[in-house]
């Protein structure tokens, strides 16, 4: 898969790390930035993710922030983004069961690497289900639309 990455300053040590985890998992990753510790602001990133997602740049993208609360906000606030911030595994295993998520966050301040790698696999493992929750994500997809 092609998977975009993003995080502010806070999230970029995990992100240098996540991002050499899903290359040995034979993923290509579009770095979007931050490309080092020096302050910034997650919308930038999220933002920058978020439309290479729904352009179909990638396939679908990982950020980080120090929560993964703000850089999830900003990813959600573009259409056809359903982005989920995790810090355990089996949220993130069910988000793409039944929500078909296309954006996975989580917060560097929140988990450890190995928590994060365990929450990536969980993800990037499961499938969208369908049926059901097709119909409720185009009830979400028109509440967009009524934006
Ligand atoms: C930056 O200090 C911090 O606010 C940011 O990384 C993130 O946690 C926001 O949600």
């Amino acid at each position: 898969m092609k998977i975009g990455i993003g995080s502010d300053h806070v999230g970029y040590g995990m992100k240098e790390e996540v991002k050499e985890y899903l290359k040995s998992l034979g993923h290509t990753v579009k770095d979007f930035g931050a490309h080092g510790t020096e302050r910034t602001d997650y919308p930038i990133y999220g933002e920058a993710v978020a439309r290479a997602v729904v352009a179909r740049e990638v396939d679908c993208g990982v950020l980080i922030c120090g929560t993964g609360v703000g850089i999830s906000l900003v990813a959600n606030k573009v259409t056809g983004i359903r982005a989920v911030v995790c810090s355990e595994p089996y949220s993130a295993q069910l988000s793409k069961q039944h929500n078909n998520t296309n954006i996975l966050a989580f917060g560097a301040r929140v988990v450890g690497i190995e928590l994060a790698k365990m929450i990536v696999d969980a993800w990037l493992g499961a499938e969208f289900e369908g049926g059901r929750h097709q119909r409720r994500i185009d009830q979400i997809a028109r509440i967009e639309g009524k934006e």
